[in-house]
């Protein structure tokens, strides 16, 4: 699929999430088949300060690519400079708008989902973005709408493909669900069928068979993986090969598991040093042994690491110890 002028090799994409789609992760979901990544969002407001933390937020890796930068905002100027500096900073071929986030202190700032309630704030942003972008194409992320009194996807749709918008991606739940009940595929399809731009479809996507499903049931052009890839980042790998009719590979091994959680761990020491990836290990690792009999108790070990040689040698325990027990899970 193209989205504007830039080609994606596939049509599985990984969402953007805040605190686990950083650059380790993103590098690792790429390797296991996912063909277009996006980074965690990035406030267009601590972008225009300067600040320090925001920058690293945005560096992708060497050959991440096609990517885009996720900005999040809703004053069109700050947006419109926020998108200039993605452009100078981080080389991106795509930027991306977060007009979905529900989260209380973003859509209290009338950021993330409550732009959704702005249509025409919403359209100046991305008429914003677009300016401050150097030509590269603008996208917009959003949900179904605010609450189930307000549910506007179609419409609003209609108005970020007037306001420039290369493609689009549909979470199915309004603001109020958060990430609550279960998201609504055929208001994506509504999306689908009323704009002519790309359409990713989001909400719900664990296994292959979900992935097939969402794209038959939406008819939409690509596919974005939020929750479903947490710790499972072969589930790109899985999909991929159903998608494109071969059999799919066999769920990944302790083994794998182990080796990827540590893979992670040593990009994350890497790019956000040892005291932050050992911080991390413990959320990324609850995810890689996540169904794994005795995984508690790992997890609990975990708390306690301060070093990355602890968590090496506790890797290497771990393969030990629960490896020859349970090869698959
Ligand atoms: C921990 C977490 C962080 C998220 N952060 C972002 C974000 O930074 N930008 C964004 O557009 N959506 C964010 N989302 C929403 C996801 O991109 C996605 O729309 C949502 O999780 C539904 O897809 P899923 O069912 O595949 O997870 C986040 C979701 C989670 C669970």
């Amino acid at each position: 699929m193209n989205i504007g002028s830039v080609h994606l090799p596939g049509n599985l994409a990984l969402a953007p999430m805040a605190g686990v789609t950083d650059q380790a992760f993103r590098v690792i979901c790429r390797e296991m088949g996912a063909a277009y990544t996006v980074t965690e969002m990035v406030s267009a407001k601590a972008l225009c300060y300067q600040d320090k933390k925001t920058i690293p937020l945005m560096a992708l890796a060497p050959d991440e690519s096609p990517a885009a930068v996720q900005l999040f905002g809703s004053d069109p100027a700050a947006i419109e400079e926020a998108a200039a500096k993605v452009v100078e900073y981080a080389h991106p071929e795509i930027i991306d708008l977060n007009m979905g986030c529900p989260v209380h202190k973003i859509v209290s700032s009338g950021d993330g989902s409550a732009l959704m309630k702005n249509p025409d704030l919403a359209c100046r942003i991305t008429e914003a973005a677009i300016r401050g972008s150097g030509g590269r194409p603008v996208t917009v992320k959003f949900r179904k709408g605010w609450d189930a009194e307000h549910v506007n996807a179609v419409e609003f749709a209609r108005m970020q493909q007037s306001a420039g918008a290369a493609a689009i991606t549909v979470h199915g739940r309004t603001r109020t669900q958060m990430y609550a009940g279960k998201a609504d595929w055929e208001i994506i399809r509504q999306v689908k069928e009323a704009v002519s731009v790309p359409v990713f479809a989001n909400g719900d996507v664990f296994t292959p068979e979900d992935a097939a499903e969402i794209l038959r049931v939406t008819g939409a052009d690509g596919v974005m993986i939020g929750r479903g890839c947490c710790g499972d980042p072969w589930l790109f790998a899985r999909a991929k090969a159903l998608l494109e009719g071969r059999p799919v590979p066999p769920l990944p091994t302790l083994e794998e598991r182990c080796d990827t959680a540590l893979r992670q761990f040593r990009m994350t020491c890497q790019l956000k040093g040892e005291h932050i990836a050992c911080l991390e290990a413990r959320k990324s690792y609850a995810w890689y042994l996540k169904g794994v009999r005795g995984g508690v108790k790992w997890k609990s070990r975990l708390t306690q690491l301060s070093t990355m040689a602890e968590v090496e040698e506790i890797t290497r325990q771990m393969k030990e110890i629960l490896g020859p027990q349970q090869q698959e899970c």
